[in-house]
């Protein structure tokens, strides 16, 4: 449902800091495949979610979502298909906002003109139905600006808008990183159950190796924009924490490190 061909991937074109992450580069996701993807610091993950959502251009290549061409295609454009949370909480939702303002937001897809219309009290009332089997008592604090809330809340709500309309594709970029470990597990536990519930095919970045063995139906580890594991079904429930491990170790020797 997502297939990316051929891609190339330059960054300081022309310029002696010119390097070339991806080259020929193939990744192909299939329906309700919940991905996990780990792999050092700068071996390409996040620029491999920006290059499918669109804030990030290849410069060579095809990429297609469920057998459209959207290489081309407008990062707002996508957004209303694809959606997204990142590692910092502050970016998941508009802080000054509260809760129900910017549920109704998503449930618009960013159109302004339905926060009116969307905060009538039916409307809350499906939000806070949203919210209450998340069990962070979210429901009850409807009015709080989003800014107020602690770092793990946040990130349950930007998980929660971003997936509140039906989206093809979650991206999501470390979303965990940020938080305390207790926090972090919450988060990630919640996760779990949203992609699961709503089936939602999903390319999660982690530095939790835990995280990315115990959770999704696919595991692939990133190095210098290649795939270096990729192991779904069966071969993923085998990999261990410690087999991830070794294979990063693995390729440091490589690099000398
Ligand atoms: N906007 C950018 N400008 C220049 N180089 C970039 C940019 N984004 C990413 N890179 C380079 O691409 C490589 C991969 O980065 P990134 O995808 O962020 O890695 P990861 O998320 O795996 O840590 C790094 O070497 C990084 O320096
Ligand atoms: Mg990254």
């Amino acid at each position: 449902m997502l297939e990316l061909k051929g891609i190339r991937k330059v960054f300081n074109k022309g310029t002696p800091d010119e390097s070339v992450l991806f080259d020929g580069f193939d990744f192909s996701v299939r329906e309700g495949e919940f991905v996990s993807i780990v792999g050092s610091n700068g071996s390409g993950k996040t620029t491999l979610l920006n290059l499918v959502s669109g804030s990030v251009l290849p410069d060579g290549g095809k990429i297609f979502l469920k057998g459209e061409d959207i290489t081309d295609q407008k990062e707002f454009v996508r957004a209303r298909r694809i959606g997204r949370v990142f590692q910092d909480p502050s970016l998941g939702a508009a802080n000054g906002m509260t809760i129900a303002e910017n549920m109704a937001i998503a449930e618009n897809k960013g159109r302004a003109y339905g926060l009116s219309a969307g905060l009538n009290k039916k409307r809350v009332a499906a939000y806070r139905d949203i919210l209450h089997p998340l069990g962070l008592g979210l429901e009850d604090r409807m009015n709080v600006p989003v800014g107020a809330l602690s770092g793990g809340q946040r990130q349950v709500l930007a998980l929660t808008v971003a997936t509140m309309t039906p989206i093809d594709l979650l991206l999501l970029d470390e979303h965990t990183a940020a938080l305390d470990p207790k926090t972090a597990e919450q988060t990630m536990a919640l996760t779990d159950r949203i992609v699961r519930e709503k089936k939602i095919t999903t390319l999660m970045v982690t530095h939790n190796l835990r995280f990315a063995e115990q959770y999704g139906t696919r595991l692939c580890m990133f190095d210098k924009g290649h795939i270096v594991l990729d192991a779904a079904g069966e071969e993923k429930a085998q990999k261990k924490v410690e087999d991830l491990l070794a294979l990063f170790n693995e390729i440091s020797i490589e690099c000398g490190n």
